[in-house]
């Protein structure tokens, strides 16, 4: 008999684990943006995240990026590997949008000569701080971690940022999370989303992702199917 239990709800996804190292993914229809601040619900957007996500590992997995990945299990359901998490997000970038406009005098929309790996400590009490590798340190993250896990974020980036240029998309900027497997290996988890990436499209520059939701510039549904169709049509 599978046991089903529910060990975490989170602001848009619900996380329920399964017997054998295995997890479900529940994608929700809810968004938030500015810490919680701004909510709303889209009905569809659970289940355009959870294929969004599935696309994108399946994408990288062939690519030799290790994942949590294991299958699609229903409309808004993803069955991932259990992970223990590193309480962290990894943020790149590769153009300038969002929270770099705060902390560098560049311009929105300047491409950054290289990409920029940032770390953010994951915990909402703090409202998710950002942290250097010190910090990290302290929170149990060895360099030699740190390090894998930075060489992995770049390396999704390389591989997605082409994928997405084929599509006419480009990929601003995006957050990862990793953790480790049964195994000891250092594996990428979450999703990789319109909830957590930027996307625009090239020519128009016209957003594809949550900043929709954030800054009121259209509906949200039309955005991520258009992502969607464009990933998969
Ligand atoms: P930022 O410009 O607001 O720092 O966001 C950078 C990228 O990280 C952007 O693609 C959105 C994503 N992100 C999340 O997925 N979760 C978060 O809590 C934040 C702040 C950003
Ligand atoms: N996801 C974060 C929140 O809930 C921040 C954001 O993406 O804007 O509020």
């Amino acid at each position: 008999m599978v046991k089903l239990m529910q060990v975490y709800e989170g602001k848009a996804k619900k996380v329920i684990s399964l017997d054998e190292g295995k997890v479900i993914m529940e994608f929700k229809d809810d968004v938030t943006a500015f810490d919680g601040g701004k909510k709303a619900q889209f009905r569809g957007k659970g289940w355009l995240n959870a294929q969004i996500s599935a696309h994108l590992f399946r994408v990288l997995e062939e690519k030799g990026i290790k994942t949590h990945f294991i299958g699609v299990a229903g409309e808004n359901r993803l069955i991932v590997e259990r992970l223990r998490m590193y309480p962290l997000e990894v943020v790149v970038r590769n153009v300038v949008a969002g929270s770099l406009k705060r902390r560098l005098p560049l311009e929105e929309g300047t491409e950054l000569p290289e990409p920029i790996v940032e770390l953010y400590y994951k915990d909402d009490s703090l409202h998710d701080p950002m942290i250097n590798r010190y910090h990290a340190k302290i929170l149990g993250v060895s360099e030699a971690e740190l390090g894998e896990i930075e060489r992995i974020a770049l390396n999704v980036n390389e591989i997605l940022r082409e994928y997405f240029r084929g599509r006419g998309i480009i990929l601003v900027d995006f957050k990862l999370e990793f953790g480790k497997n049964e195994r000891g290996e250092i594996v990428l988890g979450d999703e990789i989303s319109p909830d957590t990436c930027r996307f625009w499209d090239a020519e128009t520059k016209k957003s594809l992702d949550k900043d929709v939701f954030r800054f009121d510039k259209g509906d949200l549904i039309n955005a991520y199917e258009e992502l969607y169709t464009r990933l998969t049509g």
